[in-house]
């Protein structure tokens, strides 16, 4: 049987296919308003700004591709059984072949009824406009977890974190939550990767804590080449 290895993301491990990560310098808070547009009053106030800035998002996917560090986690699913649990809106982890990604924050490619619970949630590839609606005349709202609103697929992913047998942390400043707390729910005594450029203070250390300072590429040679012998 082949050993549980779940991999907790966040916008690190996309940095370097060219997507801005959220609060480093330069990052998107820097230049947007979280309030604005990542907040439903900030939907309610200005629903043109919102979908705005997640149409811009939505289009950079068709320009950017996965970097080695999602490809290494593909990989991986040939000697673990991978799951990942993704804070990120991209779609680089599917891209690159990943078959078993759950998204904590929702998804650029899918938008749903500005209703809860959503009526329908769709695919969606294109922008999304006023006027765009569901099928019972809901207006259509970006897919995405904002700040405030209830994470749906919460309860999934501590399960997921809880049957780990190795734990990855990759790319994530381990400010928001509930993602950041994901990482109390791991079996005491498994072996937990934290990967990051930048590692944030980890606020309760589990035991067998591993914390490597790299980029999400660098760091997952490394880690892919310690876990080789844990297969
Ligand atoms: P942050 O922007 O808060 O943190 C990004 C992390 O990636 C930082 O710890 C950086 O040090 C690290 N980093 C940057 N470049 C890296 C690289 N090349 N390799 C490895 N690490 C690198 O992003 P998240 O923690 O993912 O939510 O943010 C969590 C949530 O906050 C997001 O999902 C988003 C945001 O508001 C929503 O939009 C709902």
């Amino acid at each position: 049987m082949k050993k549980k290895l779940v991999v907790l993301t966040g916008a690190g491990i996309s940095a370097e296919s060219g997507i801005q990560t959220f609060r480093d310098t330069d990052g998107l808070w820097e230049g947007h308003n979280v309030n604005d547009v990542a907040t439903y009053d900030g939907w309610l106030k200005n629903k043109e700004l919102v979908l705005d800035f997640y149409n811009q998002r939505r289009k950079q996917l068709h320009t950017v591709l996965p970097n080695l560090a999602h490809e290494i986690l593909a990989e991986l699913e040939q000697d673990f059984d991978v799951t990942i649990v993704t804070q990120n809106v991209d779609n680089l982890h599917e891209k690159a072949g990943s078959t078993n990604v759950l998204h904590l924050h929702g998804e650029l490619l899918k938008v749903r009824s500005d209703r809860n619970p959503p009526l329908e949630i769709l695919d969606w590839n294109k922008d999304l406009n006023i006027g765009d609606l569901d099928k019972s005349g809901n207006q259509l709202r970006p897919h995405i977890v904002w700040f405030g609103e209830a994470v749906p697929a919460l309860e999934k992913a501590v399960s997921i974190v809880q049957s780990a047998d190795i734990l990855m942390i990759i790319g994530t400043s381990l400010q928001v939550y509930p993602a950041a707390s994901l990482i109390d729910f791991a079996q005491e005594d498994i072996l937990v990767y934290y990967l990051d450029l930048n590692p944030a203070e980890v606020i309760n250390p589990p035991l067998n804590l591993k914390i490597i300072a790299a980029k999400a590429s660098k760091g997952l040679q490394t880690i892919q080449k310690e876990l080789n012998k844990l297969k």
